[in-house]
């Protein structure tokens, strides 16, 4: 027999609470039992948010949450492998979880950093669980304010030059030389410091950690000029920290 679950995947904003709409304070009080993936120690403070966001914004008692350890990719697969696996063990506790925890009729909550449109897995996972067929799932999607829209904001800029175009990636691939030809670049998920390969270019850099909380940093200017003390602040932050989030603006300097 197949079972029936609502599943509401809610973007809550990229780190403070007071960043939720009110379209998802609306979805958090229709859910019923609320899932929330466990990154381990180094990344408390991110499941840590999302719970300030439950107690900020509905009454005490009136939900349920359940905490899944989130698998850990291996490191040792090639990267596209072991994000295959990686997801594959994801959607097997999730479905799991929709179905022993989950009861008749009841809804689920999935909250998701930032909005869920934007590098995160969560929309692939719920496609996962609905091609497997053992839960009819009836799931809704409500958006949240990116850490793009958050940066920006921050450095008071337009992402785009007037008919522009913006282009957006990881820093991964900005290291692999994907965006060298693009004037406009936003990058999240960099682990490497990709933007010092534009020192020697005319790049200004808007840079960002931490957005929206008590520990944010910013910084911008030449990336010639700036890169080396990004380079040291985002060293010291994530010595401090455990861990770091940052994304950047990298915008080509137009000729005279
Ligand atoms: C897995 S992605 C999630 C993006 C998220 N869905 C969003 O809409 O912002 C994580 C990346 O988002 C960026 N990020 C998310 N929140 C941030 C914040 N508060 N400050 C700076 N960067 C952030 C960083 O580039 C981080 O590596």
């Amino acid at each position: 027999m197949v079972l029936a679950r609502r599943l509401l995947v809610i973007g809550v904003g990229a780190g403070n609470p007071d960043l939720v709409t009110v379209q998802a304070v609306a979805a958090l009080r229709a859910v019923d039992v609320f899932v929330v993936l466990d990154k381990g120690d180094a990344k408390a403070d991110l499941v840590a948010v999302r719970t300030e966001v439950l107690s900020r914004h509905l009454p005490a008692g009136s939900y349920r949450i359940v905490e899944l350890p989130d698998p850990v990719r291996d490191p040792d697969l090639p990267y596209a492998e072991g994000v295959r696996a990686w997801h594959g063990e994801r959607v097997e506790l999730l479905e799991r979880l929709l179905v022993d925890e989950v009861g008749d009729g009841q809804c689920a909550g999935l909250l998701v950093w930032g909005d869920p449109s934007l590098y995160d897995s969560t929309l692939r996972l719920v496609d996962q669980i609905r091609q497997r067929g053992v839960i009819d799932l009836d799931h809704q999607v409500v958006p949240g304010i990116s850490s793009v829209s958050l940066l920006a904001a921050r450095h008071r800029i337009t992402l785009n030059r007037i008919g522009g175009a913006v282009h957006v990636t990881t820093g991964r691939a900005l290291a692999a030389g994907t965006a060298d030809d693009q004037d406009d670049i936003v990058v999240m998920l960099d682990a490497g410091n990709s933007f010092t390969r534009f020192a020697a270019e005319p790049f200004e850099i808007y840079w960002g950690a931490y957005l929206g909380t008590p520990d944010e940093i910013l910084v911008s200017g030449p990336v010639g000029e700036v890169g080396s003390e990004i380079v040291r602040l985002r060293a010291a932050a994530r010595a401090r920290k455990g861990w770091i989030f940052d994304i950047y603006l990298l915008r080509r300097r137009q000729p005279d």
